[in-house]
């Protein structure tokens, strides 16, 4: 059977904290989706050394357990063989625990030029992309014109990627992009011979094996549900199904072998880039959960956008994903706060409403707010439920209540021991 953690926000929320702590019970990690415009970040080692993976999935630092980067996903060479150097510093052995599905679409150093200038060209409107690629490489799967890591070791590559590069070369001089990117194409070519020297496996018996010899899998999520191509915010999403629909056709399993989709949500709301936000907060108090929380983008260092936790779309998160239980993050970053305000319902164009619409930037969208007085202690040291602040554990059953699966886990820090069950 397979399991599932995945963000239910838009993205940040800490799952690579989270599946790293849950890996230990697994023995594969999948990545379904995304690519490097994820930035996970776990600390290991016997220093608690800080990593931030991409693209390798956060179950790589437990021995005894293998890691899949699945056909969902979409892979820049580059990034991987940077992200395999700094694994490798740890003694991981990727030669034994990291497998690489043949169907990967291969990000190529245009699809990066590409999305820079489709970004570019829209100004004010962008969809505030990590640059990395990501929307182009999607766009020449969907439009069936992608090279796919199995085509590496054809002998025709070169030759497909010359005919490919040609096509977006014109693209490019559409839109007016004259930045020399020789220097990125040389290092992809130094790039894909590393990666011909790793496990290219094909992924769907890969895991379907896995499951039936009943080994425990553990599918990891990119981005957040409100970064999901059909359900997010669209425009302002990624390019591929972040949700938990998106582990099929990600990995090659049938829908009947999930089992448990684990969502994990911050104790508030952050989003990084361009579109709504309904309960982002334009004041000091932003500010604060800015800093409190550190909130500064892993893969590209920008501010984050904070606001306030929004139970509307939450529900929406665990019903689009069918989401059966809740870790709740940060939830220390909330320890300062006199009050903490919680988003029960919208008022959209002056209606009450407890749904998502259809296009958020169409309309006004007032969130409405019920208020809790903080619990002003460091919940950061508890160990068990009990020690939790009581004014935090009314917090948590008021958003029980609220929600359709019950928060299981607080995580009270970045530390890997920083989890607490409830
Ligand atoms: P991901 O993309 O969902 O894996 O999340 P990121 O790694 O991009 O961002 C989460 C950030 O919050 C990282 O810096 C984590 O180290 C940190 N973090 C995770 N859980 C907690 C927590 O419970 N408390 C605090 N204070 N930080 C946390
Ligand atoms: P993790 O896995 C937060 C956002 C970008 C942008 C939009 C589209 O770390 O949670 P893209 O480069 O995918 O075309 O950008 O999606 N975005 C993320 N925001 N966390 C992420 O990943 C993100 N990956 C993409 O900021 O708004
Ligand atoms: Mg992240």
């Amino acid at each position: 059977m397979v399991d599932v953690i995945l963000g239910m926000q838009w993205g940040d929320e800490g799952k690579g904290k989270i599946v790293d702590f849950f890996a230990k019970d697994y023995d594969l990690v999948a990545r379904f989706q995304g690519g490097p415009n994820a930035g996970h970040t776990l600390y290991v080692g016997s220093g608690n050394t800080k990593v931030v993976l991409h693209q390798i999935p956060s179950g790589v630092f437990h021995q005894g357990t293998v890691n899949l980067i699945g056909n969902g996903v979409v892979l820049d060479p580059v990034t991987l063989r940077k992200e395999c150097d700094t694994v490798a510093g740890f003694g991981v052995d990727l030669k034994k625990n990291l497998f690489i599905s043949e169907r990967a679409h291969l990000i190529l150093p245009t699809h990066r030029a590409l999305d820079k200038a489709a970004e570019l060209s829209k100004g004010d409107s962008k969809i505030g992309s990590t640059l990395k690629g990501i929307g182009p490489t999607y766009m020449d799967k969907t439009g069936r014109n992608g090279l796919r890591v199995g085509d590496l070791l054809s002998p025709d590559f070169k030759a497909a990627y010359d005919q490919l590069r040609t096509k977006h070369q014109q693209l490019l001089d559409n839109y007016g992009f004259e930045e020399d990117i020789t220097a990125w194409e040389a290092e992809f070519f130094e790039s894909i011979e590393f990666l011909k020297t790793l496990n290219i496996v094909n992924g769907e018996y890969f895991i379907n094996d896995k499951i039936s010899q009943g080994k425990r899998v553990l599918a990891e999520g990119a981005q957040g549900s409100m970064l999901d191509i059909d359900f997010g915010t669209f425009p302002f999403v990624t390019s591929s199904n972040t949700i938990s629909a998106g582990v099929c056709n990600g990995l090659g399993v049938a829908p009947q072998k999930i089992r448990e989709v684990i969502g994990v949500s911050k104790a508030y709301c952050t989003r990084v880039g361009s579109g709504p936000f309904p309960t982002e907060l334009h004041n000091a108090t932003g500010e604060e959960l800015r800093r409190i929380g550190s909130e500064f983008g892993a893969t590209t260092g920008r501010p984050r956008r904070c606001g306030w936790m929004d139970l509307v779309a939450l529900q929406y998160a665990c019903m689009i994903n069918g989401v059966t239980s809740i870790v709740m993050t940060k939830a220390d970053v909330l320890d300062s706060f006199e009050e903490l305000s919680v988003c029960t319902s919208y008022k959209i164009d002056g209606e009450d409403s407890s749904q998502v619409p259809f296009q958020m930037t169409r309309h006004v969208i007032e969130p409405q707010y019920q208020v809790f007085e903080g619990w002003k202690s460091d919940s950061s040291v508890c160990k068990s439920a009990a020690e939790l602040p009581v004014k935090m554990q009314e917090y948590v059953a008021f958003i029980n209540k609220n929600l359709s699966a019950p928060v299981t886990y607080i995580s009270n820090g970045p530390g890997r021991d920083q989890l607490v069950r409830l």
